[in-house]
């Protein structure tokens, strides 16, 4: 019973740890089965970025997804999602610079003066760095109204990646540029007056499905709701007492 409603509360946390880290899963399970292509290194590069991505965008996509909806409970997912898309975007680096670059500081230069690309990456990564340390109760606490101002790095982040992705495809741009439209549409949403109209709009949609008070009262056989708060409020108070 109590697994039930655990289960009931945090399922959707629980389907974003098991399809964040279904991808590591399968990327070790490939390793270890030697299934990673004639060349295992950029295919780890390859699969790393486009899930550190996926997830980016999937952050940037819950708080206009709350807008849009109205569903609240999205919001607790940015967190999981941001510190995932985090942990792919490093892995993604490591792999760059320890398995391809050895940490040799001039190959990893000679790289990036061939591949400039890189560079953007790299400024992405930089910038959600912070966002991941302070990403915890305690600085939230700690930064109070600039903690909020320091996580919007997280939309220039996303606009980075998308460049990086872009510059570094050779040929066919329609993927980056599925990427690159999404995020244009995540942060159009987000935009003040745009957010402000959508919430109206949901609003409204909200209101013209709620039954109102003289709706509820006529089709049902219970005294009018005006009179019956006031038959509750003599109910509740307290009995005349005689001397
Ligand atoms: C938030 C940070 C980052 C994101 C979201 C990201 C995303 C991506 C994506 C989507 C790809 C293409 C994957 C594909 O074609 O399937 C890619 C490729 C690549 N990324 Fe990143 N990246 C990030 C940071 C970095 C950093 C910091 C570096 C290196 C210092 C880097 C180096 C590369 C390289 C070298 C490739 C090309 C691999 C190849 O074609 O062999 N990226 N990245």
């Amino acid at each position: 019973m109590n697994t039930i409603r655990w289960l009931n509360k945090h399922w959707l946390q629980l389907t974003v740890h098991v399809g964040a880290l279904a991808p590591l899963t399968l990327l070790i399970w490939d390793f270890t089965q030697d299934n990673l292509t004639f060349n295992p290194i950029q295919e780890i590069t390859l699969r790393t970025g486009k899930v550190a991505l996926i997830l980016l965008v999937m952050t940037l996509a819950c708080t206009p997804l709350h807008t849009v909806l109205g569903w609240k409970r999205i919001l607790s997912l940015r967190k999981p999602l941001g510190l995932y898309a985090f942990l792919y975007a490093s892995l993604h680096f490591l792999v760059f610079v320890g398995l391809d670059y050895t940490f040799d500081p001039v190959l990893i230069g000679q790289a990036i003066i061939e591949k400039r690309y890189v560079l953007l990456g790299l400024a992405a990564l930089l910038l959600l760095t912070p966002l991941a340390i302070t990403s915890t109760r305690g600085w939230m606490r700690r930064l109070g109204k600039n903690w909020k101002r320091l996580h919007r790095l997280v939309y220039l982040a996303g606009i980075l990646a998308v460049l990086h992705y872009v510059w570094l495809v050779k040929s066919d741009i329609r993927e980056p540029f599925v990427y690159g439209a999404g995020l244009a549409v995540l942060l159009i949403l987000r935009l003040p007056p745009v957010r402000r109209a959508v919430s109206r709009l949901h609003h409204r949609r909200a209101a013209m499905h709620t039954p109102q008070p003289k709706q509820l009262c006529a089709s049902s056989n219970v005294v009018p709701c005006r009179l019956s708060t006031k038959l509750r409020m003599m109910r509740r108070r307290p009995p005349c007492t005689r001397r």
